[in-house]
């Protein structure tokens, strides 16, 4: 429906805020062993991690309404490849800090960390140029 696809971009900027602010938060903290901001920062990657499941589900209920998606083909993919990837490192982050809460543990839940930033940004720029250069969702409607 429209209504997805216009709601879309409207809820995503929550779970790409939250993200981002939590992985510099945690990072931060971490290296400064100050943790209060580290507490902050886990806070943070916890309610973004959650956010991403509606706008995952709005997301794909959007798509459904697009059509002739020739143009912009490439980059709805990329920005589908990357939201997946995005949800799939986060949840191994959140998975190894609850069950493997070793010395390696931490170390793999910072690199799922800092993978994870990498890849909502990229999800993220590549739905940017769906909206800003092909004017989705308005040039995608299905006739
Ligand atoms: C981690 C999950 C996701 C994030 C962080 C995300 C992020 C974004 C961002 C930032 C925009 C541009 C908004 C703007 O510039 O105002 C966008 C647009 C868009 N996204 Fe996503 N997205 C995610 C998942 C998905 C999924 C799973 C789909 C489809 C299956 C999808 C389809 C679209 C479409 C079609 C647009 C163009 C606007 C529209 O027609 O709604 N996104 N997304």
């Amino acid at each position: 429906m429209m209504f997805f696809a216009k709601l879309h971009p409207l809820i995503v900027h929550f779970p790409v805020a939250l993200l981002t602010s939590g992985v510099v938060f945690e990072v931060y903290g971490s290296l400064r062993k100050d943790e209060v901001v580290t507490t902050a920062g886990r806070f943070n990657t916890r309610l973004g991690f959650w956010c991403i499941f509606p706008v995952l589900l709005v997301g794909f209920l959007g798509m459904l309404s697009l059509g002739n998606t020739e143009k912009f083909k490439d980059f709805l993919s990329d920005h589908l490849r990357f939201a997946f990837l995005t949800a799939a490192t986060f949840l191994i982050a959140m998975v190894v800090s609850r069950y493997f809460r070793s010395r390696l543990g931490r170390v793999v839940y910072f690199l799922a960390l800092a993978a994870g930033l990498v890849c909502v940004l990229r999800t993220g720029y590549y739905g940017g140029e769906l909206v800003h250069r092909f004017n989705l969702p308005a040039s995608g409607w299905a006739q």
